[in-house]
């Protein structure tokens, strides 16, 4: 078959035509496959991961297991997650609500703007709109372009902090191998704490504002080699925030669980010591 020259691709010279009007479709979408169980699922997880946040960042107790500390309750702030007091503490006992709720801010900050999860959550949640070729629930959406919507832009500020946390958690998981009496040892919240660093690594290095900060703004990467070759490298993770981000979300519930329940006596945490 001969193409011909109105099956050609227009020249990418040739000046933009006027935006066609869409089709005259009757149906809300056209899709037979089952796109609503995306959604469904998003809605699901980040429900149960809201209900398990605010019954542990409230429960204000149980979440220092020597050595283990949970992630959202760190940095330790108060005297419930020293030993003896020889770590430096800022609030004290004087603090008697939940230091989780001091602390937190940053981390759901962080995630709530998160661009990833903004379109799972604007998808899911407000169906604006909920998948690819099917319309928005409201008419009136406006996008990002006004408040509240326009204050997701602080995401690049949240990042900043990020990077703050993970080093904390990373030295959380340090000290998850100093048990008690100063000895070396391994134990099974010593591989989960190591695991929660390296996912909430792994998030943080894949963030959108993390790959522009480091390769953005130049007119030619070829001019500044180093950053270059960060942004390459932020680039292979960056594909993959979305797995990142839910595996980081679920491993901190995880992480938090395990500690609780060793804490609370339920569980035995089996461990080697030097
Ligand atoms: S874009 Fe997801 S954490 Fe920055």
């Amino acid at each position: 078959m001969t193409t011909t020259e109105t099956d050609q691709e227009p020249s990418s010279t040739a000046a933009p035509g006027p935006p066609r009007p869409r089709a005259a479709i009757t149906q809300p979408t056209l899709r037979q496959d089952a796109w609503w169980v995306g959604p469904i699922i998003t809605v699901t997880v980040l429900v149960g991961f809201t209900v398990y946040g605010i019954w542990a960042a409230f429960r204000n107790g149980n979440y220092f297991a020597k050595p283990y500390l949970s992630p959202f309750y760190s940095p330790c702030l108060t005297d419930k997650c020293v030993d003896g007091g020889a770590t430096p503490h800022i609030l004290g006992g004087w603090w008697t609500w939940s230091p989780a709720i001091l602390i937190l801010v940053f981390p759901l900050g962080f995630r709530v703007t998160c661009y990833y999860y903004r379109r799972a959550y604007y998808r899911s949640f407000w169906w604006a709109p909920p998948a690819c070729a099917v319309p928005d629930a409201r008419k009136g959406y406006t996008g990002e372009t006004r408040i509240p919507l326009i204050l997701q832009n602080i995401h690049r500020y949240f990042f900043y902090f990020a990077t703050i946390f993970a080093a904390l958690l990373t030295y959380d998981a340090v000290l998850a191998f100093i048990f008690p009496g100063g000895r070396f040892g391994i134990g099974v919240g010593t591989g989960v704490l190591l695991v929660n660093a390296v996912a909430i690594w792994l998030y943080t290095l894949s963030c959108h504002s993390c790959r522009h900060l480091c390769g953005g703004g130049l007119r030619q990467l070829s001019r500044a080699p180093v950053r270059y070759q960060v942004w390459r490298r932020l680039s292979v993770l960056n594909r993959n925030h979305l797995k990142f981000a839910w595996a980081s979300l679920l491993w901190i519930m995880v992480t938090d669980f395990y500690i609780w329940l060793v804490a609370a006596g339920h569980l035995h945490d089996y461990h080697w010591i030097a």
